[in-house]
C-alpha cells in the first residue's frame, strides 16, 4: 500500500477487496440449468464484450450515453452550484476507461480522483495516461467489487466526497440490489458529501427497444458474446450462432430485458450435465430498469438520500440527479 505521496505524477493502485475468489462455474451452471434460464449480466463484460459496449455507446439509436453527456455539458456549472464540491475527492464508480470524469475536472477541480472498478488492472492504463495529463490531481485507482461491498482506502482523504455513478448503471440492478448499492454509497458519505447519478427515464416502447436492438446488430453481438464468455468460465459448449437476440420492454416492471432465444431445439452440455432448450426458449441475460423522476427520488429516500436537484434533456429521456444524505 502506498502512503501519502508528495509526487503526484504517478498514480497509486490499491485493491481493497478482491473479486470473489469463489469459482463462478457452479452458480452459472445452476442459472443455465433452471427452468427460467438466466446468466448474470456482468458476464457480458469480458474483453470483447467491453469493446462491443464501447461501440454501442456511439450507435445512433443508443441515446443514453450521448444524452447524459449532453446534460452534463450543458449543466455542469449549475450542478457544481447546487452543492459545493470544489476540491473534492471525485470517486468514479465503475470508471473502466475513465472517459466520463475528465470533462468534470475543470469545473470540480478535484484534489483527488479515485476511479473504482472491479479490478485495478482494468484501470491501470487509463489512469496512468490521465495522470500525466493532470499532474495536479492525486490519482488513486481502487479495485473493489462495489456490487457487494464498497471499501475505500484510507488514502482517500480529500473532502467533500463527490461520488459519480453515470450511465444508468444503477438500472442493471434489480430494485432490492439497487437500494442496497445506494445504501453502501450512503454509508461512505459524510454530511457534506454529494452523489451525481445518471438514470435512464421511462419513455415510449419503440424508442427503448430500438436502443437495445440496433440495425447493425452490435447489441445482438454484445448479447451473444456472453455465451463465449460462459463457455470459457463454465466449460459449456454454447454455439452463439444458434441464439437470437431479443430485447423487449417489460412495461409492468419498467425494464428492458435482453434474452437469447434458441433458434431450434438444441442441447448445451458441460462436464457433468446437459440442458436441452426447445426452439423459442429463452435465457435472460440483462435487465435495464427505467425510472421516472418520482420513482428514482423515492428509491433515493429509501436509502437515506435525497434529491438536491435534477437535470434532464429537452425530451426528458435521461436524468442527472444531484443527491445528498437525508438530514
Ligand atoms: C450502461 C450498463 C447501463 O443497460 O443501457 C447497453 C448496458 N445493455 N445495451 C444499459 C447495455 C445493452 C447499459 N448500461
Amino acid at each position: 500500500m502506498s502512503s501519502a505521496r508528495t509526487d503526484k505524477s504517478s498514480p497509486a493502485f490499491i485493491q481493497t477487496a478482491a473479486r470473489d475468489e469463489e469459482d463462478p462455474a457452479p452458480s452459472l451452471i445452476r442459472g443455465i440449468d433452471s427452468p427460467q434460464a438466466s446468466i448474470p449480466p456482468w458476464f457480458l463484460y469480458d474483453l470483447i464484450g467491453s469493446r462491443l459496449f464501447d461501440v454501442i455507446t456511439v450507435l445512433p439509436n443508443y441515446y443514453p450515453t450521448r444524452t447524459e453527456a449532453q446534460i452534463v455539458a450543458t449543466n455542469l456549472q449549475a450542478m457544481c452550484g447546487a452543492r459545493d464540491v470544489s476540491g473534492a475527492a471525485l470517486i468514479d464508480l465503475g470508471a473502466a476507461s475513465c472517459a466520463k470524469a475528465p470533462p468534470l475536472f475543470d469545473a470540480v477541480r478535484p484534489a483527488q480522483y479515485v476511479p473504482v472498478d472491479i479490478s485495478v488492472e482494468f484501470l491501470r492504463d487509463a489512469v496512468t495516461k490521465l495522470q500525466t495529463e493532470h499532474p495536479e490531481i492525486e490519482m488513486i485507482g481502487v479495485g473493489t467489487d462495489f456490487s457487494k461491498e464498497l471499501v475505500l482506502p484510507a488514502e482517500v482523504t480529500a473532502t467533500p466526497r463527490l461520488f459519480f455513478y453515470p450511465g444508468s448503471s444503477i438500472g442493471n440492478y434489480d430494485p432490492p440490489e439497487a437500494r442496497g448499492f445506494l445504501k453502501r454509497v450512503r454509508r461512505q458519505m459524510d454530511d457534506d458529501a454529494t452523489l451525481w447519478i445518471g438514470v435512464d427515464l421511462v419513455k415510449d416502447t419503440e424508442t427503448l427497444e430500438r436502443a437495445y436492438d440496433d440495425d447493425l446488430g452490435v447489441t445482438a453481438a454484445f448479447n451473444r458474446n456472453i455465451l463465449r464468455n460462459v463457455n470459457r468460465v463454465a466449460g459449456t459448449d454454447f454455439r452463439p450462432a444458434e441464439w437470437r437476440h431479443v430485447a423487449l420492454y417489460n412495461e409492468a416492471a419498467h425494464r428492458i430485458e435482453m434474452h437469447l432465444e434458441a433458434r431450434r431445439d438444441l442441447a448445451v452440455t458441460w462436464k457433468t450435465g446437459e440442458r436441452r432448450f426447445a426452439a423459442g426458449e429463452r435465457i435472460h441475460t440483462e435487465s435495464s430498469y427505467k425510472f421516472t423522476l418520482e420513482s428514482f427520488d423515492a428509491m433515493l429516500r429509501q436509502a437515506g438520500l435525497s434529491t438536491v436537484d435534477v437535470w434532464t434533456d429537452p425530451q426528458r429521456w435521461f436524468a442527472m440527479f444531484v443527491v445528498a444524505p437525508s438530514t
